[in-house]
């Protein structure tokens, strides 16, 4: 089992729908995956569930009632692929957290009995780096950075990376970048390659080698509560993500048969 945080605390560089669409990806292709949703927008437990305003069975309780993540682990309409869904109840788990003991850890002791039970767990965050992220970071193998092409989404980046590198010394020596995905990209647009340029400076290979283009059909499928190959099956943006997760597993299989369990 291998567990992956998307983020960046830039807003709207494209970490949900890449953490949905990947997991969708990785599901249809027979492995069985998790997603937890540590982001108080909700907007993946929203294309994943649905999930009430009112319903308390869900990561905030993991965090704030230490109830273990299993009791709150649902099946989605996809098969293999499983939800730990958040409300924005969690908006408030930030702040409670703060007093407990072993506060970074929540989320992580919160995972020890799930075993091997999943291939993979794919944690998406909220545009911050505060605790929720820093809890999900500790639990993680890996950290996956979207770049969002549109917007100067590398801005900030640095103080991300040195983040990760606080995580690895303190909390969770294990952690290490799996890869930055470029995201809405756009041929025609001159941001697309100054966005590019940057992140090749900063990244180097850790590009991932397939970029995911602008796509109005992307824009479209969580407004209608879907993944894209529910809502465009054929469109450019399914086969991005396609793509994306042969790049993904290549390289997951590549950096873990020496080093980690899998
Ligand atoms: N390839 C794409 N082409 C066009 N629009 C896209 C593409 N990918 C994502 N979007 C849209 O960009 C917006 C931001 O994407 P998304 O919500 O995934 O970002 P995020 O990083 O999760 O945001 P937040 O930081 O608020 O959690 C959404 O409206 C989404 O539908
Ligand atoms: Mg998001």
């Amino acid at each position: 089992m291998l567990t992956i945080t998307f983020a960046n605390q830039k807003g709207g560089t494209t970490k949900t729908t890449t953490c949905v669409n990947l997991a969708t990806a990785l599901a249809m292709r027979g492995l069985k995956v998790l997603v937890i949703d540590m982001d108080s927008q909700a907007t993946t437990s929203m294309i994943l569930g649905p999930v009430s305003d009112e319903d308390t069975n869900t990561v905030y309780s993991v965090l704030i009632n230490e109830i273990p993540l299993k009791n709150v682990i649902r099946k989605t309409r996809f098969e293999n692929l499983f939800i730990a869904p958040s409300n924005i109840l969690l908006a408030s788990a930030e702040i409670e957290l703060v007093p407990k003991v072993g506060r970074e850890f929540m989320l992580k002791l919160s995972m020890s009995d799930l075993d091997n039970q999943f291939d993979f767990v794919l944690i998406d965050t909220a545009p911050s780096l505060g605790l929720l992220t820093i809890n999900s970071l500790t639990a993680s193998d890996y950290i996956i950075i979207p770049i969002s092409c549109d917007i100067l989404s590398f801005v900030g980046v640095k103080q991300l990376i040195n983040t990760v590198n606080i995580v690895r010394k303190k909390l969770n020596p294990s952690l290490e970048i799996l890869g930055v995905l470029l995201t809405r990209y756009d041929l025609r647009v001159r941001l697309s390659k100054e966005v590019e340029r940057k992140t090749k400076e900063i990244f180097g290979d850790l590009l991932f080698p397939h970029y995911i283009s602008e796509n109005v059909k992307l824009r479209e499928a969580p407004l209608q509560g879907k993944v894209i190959y529910e809502y465009a099956p054929n469109s450019r943006g399914a086969r991005n993500y396609l793509e994306f997760a042969n790049d993904f597993l290549k390289r997951v299989k590549k950096l873990t048969k020496n080093t980690k369990s899998n």
